[in-house]
């Protein structure tokens, strides 16, 4: 095992290091130099996506926080109503299903009982589904219409690092795509994006080199009970995932929230020396978003809160608020979860591993749920 492992302490460990290669595979060939994006072998043809006027995404656990994302970009590029569940609340509220309803299917494992109970009920009513499969000939895959694969490599390790970054790709990949044949009004954002998303896994690359500063903030908060997570836009699903990596690898407390719902409720849980972590929107890119996300730091600071802030290198101005920063490279804000995600998954797996636990077996947890 200690072979299969490349001489890691973790198959998590190795996963995450493996995350550039895991995108780079996912884009390969299916983005051109000039940013148009061709998806080969889907199994669903053009006109049927052409058709489509609603996006339903289904998943469960990481999967489904990188639905929501595929959510910003699709409502953005393509101008396509999408809704996004955790498959198994979405057979019980009789959704509105129709042929002209794409119905996402996540998965990395392809096998999760019950994200393919919900692709089931959605082909019995008739809607086209489209499965985001890491495992080659799994029963979600064979059991959708179409499938788009991420190429990660197989996953080892129960908690997802690369393949949920190869999701959230193809998630990218999938909203670009639908956005050629929907005569996007953002043509030029999507080719340019596209042509970014090429460059991506070198700066996942960067990211990754800075795990130095993290694995030290992970040894300062080797005590803490509870860990806060807020984002905004992306950054939302963002946080969501970042405090799912604590609880499951290393036991804390941790919540994630959208920023601007802190005020309408959680800002209670803050007291002194209560950490949270803030995944804040570029400067450059979203300075509106930004502004909005440092007037939340403040909220948090003046309660007492310790706030470390995941912001990106030309941020200037979030290390006048923030305790900590952890920096990311600069990139377009739907590509940002491809690099803001690394810190996260960094410090949970840093935390289990100060306090001895497997990161690779938590307790309780299951790589594929298979049962309902
Ligand atoms: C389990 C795993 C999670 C994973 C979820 C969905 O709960 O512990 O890490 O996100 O299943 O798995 P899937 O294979 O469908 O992506």
């Amino acid at each position: 095992a200690a072979a299969s492992k490349g001489g890691h302490a973790s198959f998590m460990v190795k996963e995450m290091l493996e995350q550039p290669e895991a995108v780079r595979r996912t884009i390969q060939d299916r983005i051109g130099i000039d940013g148009s994006v061709r998806l080969d072998g889907l199994g669903i043809e053009e006109s049927t996506f052409a058709r489509i006027n609603k996006v339903v995404v289904v998943a469960c656990g990481t999967a489904s926080y990188g639905g929501q994302i595929a959510k910003y970009a699709i409502e953005r590029w393509c101008r396509i109503p999408v809704e996004v569940d955790l498959a198994h609340e979405f057979r019980y509220r009789t959704p509105l299903l129709d042929a002209r309803t794409l119905v996402v299917a996540i998965s990395q494992s392809g096998e999760t009982m019950d994200t393919l109970m919900a692709v089931r009920y959605a082909r019995e009513q008739g809607a086209v589904v489209l499965s985001i499969c890491n495992t080659q000939g799994s029963t979600i895959a064979r059991e959708s219409n179409g499938v788009l694969h991420t190429l990660a490599g197989p996953e080892i390790a129960v908690a997802s690092t690369k393949a949920f970054l190869a999701q959230v790709t193809a998630n990218l990949l999938l909203a670009l795509y639908l956005a050629q044949f929907r005569g996007s009004a953002l043509r030029e954002e999507t080719f340019a994006v596209a042509k970014e998303l090429r460059r991506i896994p070198d700066l996942i690359q960067r990211t990754l080199d800075r795990a130095g500063r993290v694995n030290a903030l992970a040894a300062d908060l080797r005590e803490a009970t509870s860990v806060l997570f807020i984002g905004r836009h992306v950054g939302f699903p963002v946080a969501l995932e970042g405090a799912l990596k604590l609880k499951e690898l290393a036991y804390i407390h941790a919540e994630g929230f959208a920023a601007g719902e802190l005020k309408h409720g959680a800002i209670a849980l803050i007291d002194q020396g209560q950490p949270v972590i803030v995944i804040v929107p570029s400067l450059r890119h979203s300075s509106l978003l930004h502004a909005k996300v440092m007037s939340t730091i403040q909220e948090v600071k003046a309660r007492g809160g310790w706030v470390v802030a995941v912001a990106d290198d030309g941020d200037g101005v979030v290390a006048e608020w923030a305790d900590e920063v952890i920096a990311v490279p600069e990139s377009s804000p739907l590509l940002a979860p491809l690099l803001t995600t690394v810190p996260l998954q960094l410090f949970a797996a840093g935390l289990a591993a100060e306090k001895g636990l497997d990161v690779d077996q938590p307790r309780n947890l299951a790589k594929s749920v298979t049962v309902e």
